[in-house]
């Protein structure tokens, strides 16, 4: 996709660099989102899914970081549809708005006011199998005090990165991040879930995650079409063991059954009814073809 979003103009994108003195990338000094948008085939739509939510969350984490975003949320919606027009996008595509420290200056200050904002959009080339084998990771989520967990920030993913390279490392697909209290957080990338009797419980904000838009919908689904009871509440590590369903949720992963952690098999060892209940539901409504959720699927064409 050859077009791509650099400071309030829309450019091929061989036109487009990053020096290699670029703060932003020295230090990690930026924030991001990951957005999707689905195509509708039948309707021959691409629909954007909570783009809005998407965009206030990284104003907020701009506002968290001393990066502030030097475009209103409805700005970056219009350029992110121009950009999907200009690249004429008909399939699935994944898009990643960032913004980051533009300064080619040493010291890792936040207080330069050069916020430089990109956006990229890419066919999805990450493809998660459709269970996944997991094991808690040996290194900590990032606590509030350190890098705020609530702002989805590109330093903060060096914490995932390493979490990521050593479940791989050891033969795992991902895993699973405990606080430095040993409550259940979140996944590298995803947030958690399980099911026990018929509840849906995911640990709660002050667990050091990020406020998941799929975490959202997920419980949003979950009460309105299941009429599951949902809590938010702190989770132990035993609790993942002796869960009847685990499930990640993110808007790269969607919504991904664990089956194994750390070598125990979770409850049948296979995908489980509500997550496959969830899932299905999912992604009738991301595709726009739930009229309830209309709201959240912004039409490109
Ligand atoms: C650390 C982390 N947690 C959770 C999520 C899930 O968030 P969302 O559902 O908004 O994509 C993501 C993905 O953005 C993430 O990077």
């Amino acid at each position: 996709m050859r077009y791509v979003f650099d400071q309030g103009e829309i450019l091929d994108e061989s036109k487009v660099s990053v020096s290699i003195r670029n703060k932003g990338l020295n230090y990690g000094l930026g924030c991001f989102e990951g957005i999707r948008a689905y195509w509708n085939e039948y309707q021959k739509q691409l629909f954007i899914f909570r783009i809005w939510d998407h965009y206030k969350r990284l104003n907020e984490s701009g506002n968290s970081l001393h990066i502030q975003v030097p475009y209103t949320p409805i700005q970056l919606i219009k350029w992110t549809i121009q950009l999907l027009r200009q690249n004429n996008v008909r399939e699935d595509v994944y898009i990643r708005p960032m913004c980051f420290k533009g300064a080619n200056t040493l010291r890792p200050d936040l207080t330069d006011p050069f916020n430089r904002v990109t956006i990229y959009c890419t066919a999805f080339e990450y493809k998660p199998k459709p269970a996944l084998k997991v094991c808690v990771s040996s290194w900590s989520r990032t606590g509030n005090n350190m890098i705020p967990p609530q702002a989805k920030s590109t330093g903060n993913y060096l914490n995932s990165g390493l979490a990521t390279t050593d479940a791989l490392l050891n033969g795992f697909d991902e895993a699973i991040f405990l606080t430095d209290e040993g409550n259940v957080s979140e996944g590298p990338g995803e947030n958690i879930f399980i099911v026990k009797n018929n509840r849906l419980i995911t640990p709660p904000i002050s667990d050091n995650i990020l406020a998941g838009i799929t975490r959202d919908t997920v419980i949003q689904i979950a009460k309105n079409h299941l009429f599951l009871s949902v809590s938010e509440h702190s989770l132990s590590r035993t609790e993942l063991y002796s869960a009847d369903e685990v499930f990640f949720t993110g808007t790269a992963i969607e919504i991904k059954p664990i089956i194994n952690i750390d070598h125990r098999k979770i409850g049948k060892g296979i995908e489980g009814d509500l997550t496959k209940k969830i899932r299905f539901h999912y992604e009738n409504i991301v595709r726009g073809n739930n009229p309830h959720y209309l709201s959240y699927c912004t039409p490109v064409y």
